[in-house]
């Protein structure tokens, strides 16, 4: 991926090399005012500092050297010594020209980063933090991958926790398949699930409600999860039917939000790391029993608030949560050696993961992979709780995407959009149009905070929405299919006036950005890339003529221009996981 930025900073920085400074003085961004100029480098007052020397004397040597290069057109200083630089249109050219060749799909490099996300828990219904989950995951993904990172993600599901024992109980106590308790039965068994994914969903709530009410019955859970982990065979074929079962619905809810991952592995898939990881563990005096428990300590003198030890295995012999979080280090760390592991999971899971981070630091299980938990926040209700849909009960992705779907249809005839399409074509659209409501306003907000679901406002036409950049992008996507039509060739982007200056210098910007919001895990800087480049786009548009343009070299260099945008507005909202409809 290009990076102006980039190139420019190793410029300014040889500058700083040849005045026997140190090149990363030479450090160049995007111009926080830009009436002023394009780009500055704050350098020389960092330098003058290092050096006990005068800002304004190094700016001036810096700036005397880099006036002698022919990309820029202006080299000032202002201030204390802070250095301003504009570009030539040529430069800008040159480097749009480039771009326009390519301006996605950076070459590998090199690394791998493992991304959990999804986490949805077998039998209970999909929550609003596994929807967040799964969009903002997405989206990273999907950037890193245009990055050049070899990307491995994982759905991680909730497989392997006391649920399982609470559903297998509840089974066997209302006899519902009581072959799979026969301890006399010699198998093989049954094929097919004596549940179905609805059948799950209605079980589960009773067996959690059934737990939460008698003692007995949730210790009768408790064992019957400890032997399903011990390896009860008419359990575990029970589980293997819940697994089942609800991959299927899974897969189709997924599908629905055009959510894809590599590898359906579970908390239950590194079964057979565990016992030899609590071996090791105990043997290199890491993990010690306290209270019944076994456990690693992982407090430090200096926390705020004490950490309490990640518990491996309880008094009675389950695992837990955070022991196959451990093991599962070790098995990413076994299979792809990654470079990083991004944990795209609430934040309210912090301290969970600071426990594994800490524990596997302490092991030294994670190899050269440096650990991450990317948090976010809750997605509300209008009345400001955690989102539930309007029956108040499980929210699943297909019904909250019907909705939002709705909600666009509903839109698409106010505007008068598609009214002369086929009926599937506008369900389409409307497919498209819902799903960039709900992912782009999940995406624009920073991932920490968190916001109100109000679909009518995310579906709006106008503003910082989903819908608005889609159609942003149609539009010229009809334009430059007019063109065609008229024979009218593009050529390559040209800056020729002010707004079409800015509309390149921010295209030039794309792979600067890119860098930035993978480097912070921020979709929100996608987001207000895309919709910056819109806006800037149509002040270009409403000052210009393309198609009426009566020069044909101009003509093809803005049509040029206009099919650059589009290719890169494309590609910014692909990353957002949004696609752009034929024509709306
Ligand atoms: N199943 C978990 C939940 O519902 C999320 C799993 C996240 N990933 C992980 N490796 N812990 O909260």
């Amino acid at each position: 991926m290009t990076s102006l930025a980039g190139e420019l900073s190793r410029l300014v920085g040889q500058a700083f090399a040849a005045e026997g400074l140190s090149e990363h003085f030479g450090q160049v961004q995007v111009s926080d005012r830009p009436d002023l100029a394009q780009y500055q480098c704050n350098g020389a007052l960092a330098a003058a500092k290092a050096a006990k020397a005068n800002p304004r004397a190094i700016a001036e040597k810096i700036a005397a050297r880099l006036k002698a290069e022919a990309i820029f057109a202006k080299v000032e200083i202002a201030g204390p010594g802070f250095l301003n630089l504009d570009l030539r249109d040529e430069a800008l050219n040159a480097r749009a020209a480039v771009l326009a060749g390519r301006p996605f799909g950076a070459t590998t490099n090199g690394k791998t980063v493992v991304i959990d996300f999804g986490g949805p828990n077998i039998a209970k219904p999909m929550a609003v933090h596994h929807l967040r989950s799964s969009i903002i995951g997405d989206c990273l993904q999907r950037l890193y991958r245009a990055n050049g990172w070899r990307v491995i993600s994982d759905v991680h599901l909730g497989d392997w926790g006391l649920q399982m024992g609470q559903l297998i109980t509840e089974i066997e106590i209302e006899r519902l398949a009581p072959v799979y308790f026969d301890p006399n039965f010699a198998g093989p068994y049954p094929d097919e699930a004596p549940v179905s994914m609805d059948d799950l969903e209605t079980l589960y709530p009773r067996a959690s409600a059934a737990c939460k009410a008698d003692p007995a019955r949730l210790e009768a859970a408790r064992r019957a999860t400890v032997d399903l982990q011990a390896g009860r065979p008419g359990y575990r074929a029970l589980w293997r039917h819940f697994v089942k079962v609800t991959e299927a619905g899974l897969t189709r809810e997924f599908a629905s939000l055009g959510v894809k991952f590599d590898l359906w592995n579970g908390e239950s898939s590194v079964d057979a790391l565990i016992p030899p990881m609590l071996e090791d563990l105990k043997t290199r005096g890491l993990a010690e029993l306290s209270e019944g428990a076994l456990v690693v300590p992982v407090a430090r003198d200096d926390d705020k608030k004490p950490l309490p030890p990640l518990i491996l295995v309880k008094s009675e012999g389950g695992v837990l949560y955070g022991t196959t979080d451990l093991a599962t280090v070790i098995e990413r760390v076994r299979d792809y050696d990654p470079d990083l592991i991004l944990y795209v999971v609430d934040h309210r899971q912090h301290g969970h993961f600071e426990q594994v981070f800490r524990a596997a630091a302490k092991a030294n299980l994670s190899g050269k992979a440096q650990l991450e938990h990317v948090g976010y926040g809750t997605m509300n209700g209008l009345d400001g709780k955690p989102f539930k849909t309007r029956a108040g009960g499980a929210m699943k992705l297909y019904d909250l995407i019907a909705m939002a779907r709705a909600e666009a249809e509903k839109r698409l005839a106010e505007q008068g959009i598609g009214a002369d399409f086929s009926a599937e074509e506008r369900s389409e659209i409307a497919r498209k149009v819902g799903i960039a409501a709900v992912k782009f306003a999940d995406l624009s907000n920073h991932r920490t905070t968190d916001y109100i679901f109000d679909l009518e406002r995310f579906s709006k036409f106008e503003g910082k929405t989903g819908p608005y950049l889609q159609y942003a992008a149609v539009r010229i996507q009809s334009m430059l299919r007019k063109a065609r039509e008229q024979g009218f060739e593009a050529g390559l982007p040209q800056v020729h006036s002010p707004e079409e200056r800015k509309l390149i210098l921010q295209l030039l910007a794309l792979g600067d950005w890119l860098a930035a919001a993978e480097e912070k895990r921020a979709p929100n800087m996608l987001c207000e890339y895309a919709f910056e480049l819109a806006q800037n786009f149509s002040r270009f548009y409403g000052e210009h003529h393309v198609l009426s343009e009566p020069d044909p070299d101009l003509r093809a260099a803005r049509l040029g221009l206009c099919a650059l945008v589009l290719a890169v507005l494309t590609g910014v909202l692909g990353l957002l996981g949004i696609e752009i409809p034929e024509r709306m």
